[in-house]
């Protein structure tokens, strides 16, 4: 038995459960909260250099956002008072940007979510810092594949418990941990929306995917176990064994014989090196 409600989203505006199935006026507003997100992602890869603080990064998140008409959603949301999250190293993700500086051979993620005109763009990359060791660079572009193999396969009759086995099964080859304390999640006008999309599973359980439902998947991976540890800050998700991190974010929307990427680089600069 099916028990998740899919509704039209015009009549669903609130949080309650159940899962949104949008229109073309949906598509149209997330291609451009999505676009806007990868050109913010996009311009960061010139600003990500060694020295650099990670305040200094949220400030030219925000001053783009802003400059383009839209709103950072994490611009107190929850008590979250920054306009990115920047996840260095064994940072899983929601880093709080600060004086921390950038240093030669770090690995970090920077997260962004522009809501513009109603509906958010929710995106994330990697960017490597210098000279990356290899081990960190193989984590990176795992990372990377994982993200894909899951939004190549997002398509109407797949169940989310596809996906999350098919990203389980990659990183596991490679004797990474799957992060199982944070998910991807619906989206559109609500930042954070049902489903959840846990990024490890069992085929052919949880919600199917229908034509309509906009989401994430960004999916977090280890070098270790898949062990979180929260910072006494109540945002900083660090690998409890303190291995390095990465993780890949894209906004997607599942069109009737696949998927649209709301948040792909215009410039083609989706994955390091940049
Ligand atoms: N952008 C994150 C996500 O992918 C959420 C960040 S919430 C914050 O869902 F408050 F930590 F910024
Ligand atoms: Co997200
Ligand atoms: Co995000």
């Amino acid at each position: 038995m099916n028990t998740y409600h899919y509704v039209d989203a015009s009549e669903a505006p609130l949080r309650d459960g159940t899962i949104k199935l949008h229109g073309p006026d949906g598509f149209a507003g997330m291609r451009k909260a999505g676009l806007l997100a990868a050109q913010i992602l996009d311009a960061l890869t010139e600003l990500v250099v060694p020295g650099v603080t990670t305040g200094v990064l949220d400030d030219a998140v925000r001053r783009m956002t802003l400059d383009a008409g839209a709103v950072p959603a994490t611009l107190g949301y929850r008590g979250y008072t920054h306009s990115c999250c920047t996840s260095i190293n064994n940072v899983i993700c929601h880093g709080i940007p600060g004086d921390k500086v950038l240093r030669d051979g770090d690995i970090v993620n920077i997260d962004v979510t522009p809501l513009l005109d109603g509906w958010h763009g929710d995106s994330s990359r990697m960017y490597l810092v210098g000279d990356v060791p290899l081990k960190a660079r193989r984590l990176v572009d795992v990372t990377y594949e994982c993200l894909m193999i899951g939004v190549n396969m997002a398509r109407p009759g797949v169940r989310l418990g596809d996906i999350g086995h098919a990203i389980q099964r990659h990183a596991e080859a490679h004797r990474y941990g799957v992060v199982r304390d944070f998910c991807g999640h619906g989206l559109g006008r609500l930042f954070h929306d049902a489903p959840e999309v846990v990024h490890v599973g069992t085929p052919g359980t949880g919600p199917e995917l229908r034509p309509g439902m906009f989401l994430t998947i960004e999916p977090m991976i280890n070098l270790g176990k898949p062990g979180v540890k929260m910072l006494d800050d109540g945002w900083t998700a660090v690998t409890r064994d303190r291995s390095l991190s990465a993780q890949f974010e894209h906004s997607i929307g599942i069109t009737e014989d696949g998927c649209e990427i709301f948040t792909k680089s215009p410039r083609g600069l989706d994955k390091p090196p940049y």
